[in-house]
């Protein structure tokens, strides 16, 4: 078992003076290109990470969660409070709606995913509860369908309004691997990444930025690509092509730039993974970032600090992950390189008064399973 995964089991015991039925847990996850295509019916190629959610769980008279983190017990929401247990609680909610039959549980989570950094915090929480149920319960739900409710759970309780993509990386992505989602048609396939083998390693900076403001960008961003499918009469951006996009504003059309070329980056990323070409990954990477800053305009200036930083370090790659608005931007670099990257990165955010950003190097983990 995971350290963290003893953390919510020893929080189990003590709180509920008992031992748990089983013991699960799911990752968060750093997508490396594909950035607000999901919600355009377009492609993703997100990996899991090595920091988790896990749940430990029984049966019990009224359902009840406790959060080790928070040091604070809850019962099941009727609605949204703004609090960690919107999600479990969401998540119990949509099992049910879809008419399965959970009886009351009592459930204590323990987390090491940072929590509003754009690494999917709530996707983990959300997936290690589903996975959980779905086990105890022995309801022999597909990990995609789980992802599928997990991703409505969020929705409709959380009230955010974010594609499939998180959800699917949390309970699909498999070690040594990054998942190419198809996000129309929900098919996904693992695409092998090599790292350690070509000396390499993938660095993320945590900018420490919060994320707050942008729930209303990433939803403004939404309506405008919404907007432009409709103008240019398609199902998603998806189906749009460069050629097309001249009748639209000028603000529409730079959305919609951004989502049709970063789509065609994420194909070609997965044919360099599969040459091994880490030379050829990594340039689309640095595309897919200046696309994100100029097109799209969901970068920040210690998000585009990094990649700068890590142009002149000669990495092979940077990009802002995620929605953007803060949070994380990560880089393709040489192993031996991970140190002088972090160290000129922070020597500059320190002059530059930036918040102090935090790093962590991390290779492809296994996404939600039961462990116990
Ligand atoms: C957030 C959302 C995802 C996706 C990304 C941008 O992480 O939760 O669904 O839209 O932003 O790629």
């Amino acid at each position: 078992m995971r350290p963290i995964e003893q953390r919510a089991l020893q929080a189990y015991r003590e709180q509920f003076l008992a031992e748990p039925i089983l013991v699960a847990s799911a990752p968060g996850r750093v997508n490396l290109i594909g950035e607000h295509t999901d919600y355009n019916g377009g492609f993703v190629l997100p990996c899991a990470i090595g920091k988790r959610v896990a749940i430990a769980i029984g049966l019990s008279q009224s359902t009840l969660f406790y959060s080790a983190d928070f040091e604070e017990r809850c019962p099941l929401l009727e609605k949204r409070e703004g609090s960690w247990a919107d999600y479990p609680s969401g998540i119990v909610r949509a099992m049910k709606d879809r008419g399965f039959d959970i009886q009351h549980v009592r459930c204590a989570f323990a987390g090491d995913v940072p929590l509003g950094s754009g690494l999917s915090s709530s996707a983990a929480i959300e997936a290690a509860t589903a996975i959980a149920l779905d086990a105890l319960f022995h309801l022999e739900i597909e990990k995609r369908d789980l992802a599928v409710l997990c991703q409505h759970a969020e929705n409709a309780f959380v009230g955010v309004n974010s594609g499939i993509m998180d959800q699917y990386a949390s309970l699909l992505c498999q070690a040594g691997t990054a998942l190419l989602v198809d996000c129309r048609s929900l098919e996904a396939r693992q695409v092998p990444l090599n790292l350690a083998e070509a000396h390499l390693a993938l660095l993320v900076c945590d900018t420490h930025v919060s994320r707050e403001l942008g729930a209303t960008g990433y939803n403004e961003r939404r309506q405008a690509c919404e907007r432009a499918a409709h103008i240019l009469d398609v199902k998603d951006l998806r189906d749009a092509h460069l050629d097309d996009l001249d009748k639209l504003s000028s603000e529409d059309r730079k959305r919609a730039t951004h989502v049709v070329t970063e789509n065609a980056r994420v194909l070609q990323a997965v044919l360099a993974l599969q040459r091994q070409d880490f030379g050829a990954f990594g340039r689309l990477m640095y595309a897919s970032h200046r696309s994100l800053r100029d097109d799209y305009e969901v970068s920040t200036p210690e998000l585009d600090a990094f990649v700068e930083i890590a142009i002149q370090t000669s990495a092979l790659g940077a990009r802002l992950t995620g929605a953007g608005f803060g949070g994380c931007a990560i880089a393709l670099v040489r192993s031996e390189d991970t140190g002088v990257l972090t160290m000129n990165v922070r020597h500059y955010f320190e002059a530059r008064g930036f918040k102090q950003p935090e790093f962590f190097s991390f290779h492809p983990e296994t996404g939600a399973e039961v462990v116990k």
